[in-house]
């Protein structure tokens, strides 16, 4: 830790933390259309509602719903949007110790349209997000080195992003890192402390110059991630499933997802990588591809209705068989 910042005490539930995620809040404003716009063009669509999003809580949310002692670390601005963040995150059980509150930005916000084939385009002011800080992590230092996971993706500072990563996996926790938004020049240090990198074929897309839009090609684009220098990659498909291709010579796998009618996939990605940081903290022995099964079929549950966290599975909605050890 730098000299000067004082790490604050921690909590018993700051100390108990497996899950934490260094991330974003931002508040969904959505939009249901039948089709998007051109650009240009007004559209009329059919609902509007307002919701919680923001990748990093979305995925720490959607741990902490399947039973995660879960830790956030994130800026919300001193206004409404930021004060109702809070009690999300307490109604939700994630220790909010180091959420904090800044009048100098807006909560962040996202405009989020959905057609009705359920696939969506966003628009992200990030503002208070932007001011999460490396004081913020200094702060944080002992629940993050005390954790068993760490997430983080894009969608603040990408510096912050690096050092908590950084921070993680120096005292050994293990790192998930979701590059979304996805930065095409991305700093190649991203690669080598992460042990779980998991993109969408977008974004590996972006990162690789690949076009990933089959089973094949994500599996090109993940042997190039790979050789980056991360453990594991795995390149989310949307209804395909995703590939799955780890360091040590393995052959790519592709794990295919359970055909269901999709309504909105807005968040459907963060509902995946906050279950996968479930299985990783809680059931650290099922293996990879197991999880994987998994983390499908709860994202997988998220797309059947509108909305972000407001689809997002709680425990004792899903069946049993999810939540058994194999032993
Ligand atoms: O991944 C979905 C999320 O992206 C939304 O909740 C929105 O806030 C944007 O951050």
């Amino acid at each position: 830790m730098s000299q000067g910042v004082q790490a604050d005490p921690a909590s018993a539930a700051a100390a108990a933390a497996a899950v934490v995620v260094v991330g974003s809040c931002m508040t969904d404003m959505v939009s249901l259309t039948s089709r998007l716009p051109k650009a240009g063009e007004t559209i009329h669509g059919h609902k509007f509602f307002i919701g919680f999003g923001g990748k990093g809580a979305n995925q720490c949310i959607q741990a902490a719903r399947l039973g995660a002692h879960t830790l956030m670390i994130c800026k919300v601005g001193k206004d409404s949007f930021g004060s109702d963040y809070f009690e999300n995150f307490k109604k939700n059980n994630v220790c909010t110790d180091f959420v904090g509150q800044t009048e100098e930005a807006a909560t962040g916000a996202a405009s989020i349209i959905v057609n009705s084939e359920g696939q969506n385009a966003i628009v992200i002011v990030a503002g208070a997000n932007l001011l999460l800080d490396s004081k913020d992590l200094q702060r944080a230092f002992s629940a993050i080195s005390g954790a068993k996971i760490m997430v983080c993706q894009l969608e603040i500072n990408p510096a912050v992003s690096l050092e908590a990563l950084k921070l993680a996996h120096t005292n050994q926790v293990k790192t998930i890192f979701n590059p979304a938004p996805a930065l095409a020049d991305l700093d190649p240090e991203f690669y080598t402390h992460t042990d779980v990198f998991c993109c969408n074929e977008t974004e590996a897309e972006i990162l690789t110059g690949v076009p990933v839009c089959s089973p094949k090609a994500a599996e090109k684009a993940a042997s190039i991630l790979l050789e980056r220098g991360c453990n594991l990659v795995i390149v989310t498909l949307g209804a395909e499933g995703c590939v799955l291709l780890s360091a040590g010579g393995s052959t790519p796998k592709h794990i295919p997802a359970e055909k269901v009618k999709a309504v909105d996939t807005t968040g459907a990605g963060d509902s995946f990588v906050g279950a996968l940081a479930f299985y990783m903290a809680h059931y650290p022995d099922l293996g990879m591809e197991e999880m994987i099964k998994r983390s499908n079929s709860i994202a997988s549950v998220s797309v059947q209705t509108a909305g972000t966290q407001s689809s997002y599975p709680s425990r004792k909605d899903l069946p049993g068989h999810l939540f058994q050890d194999l032993s």
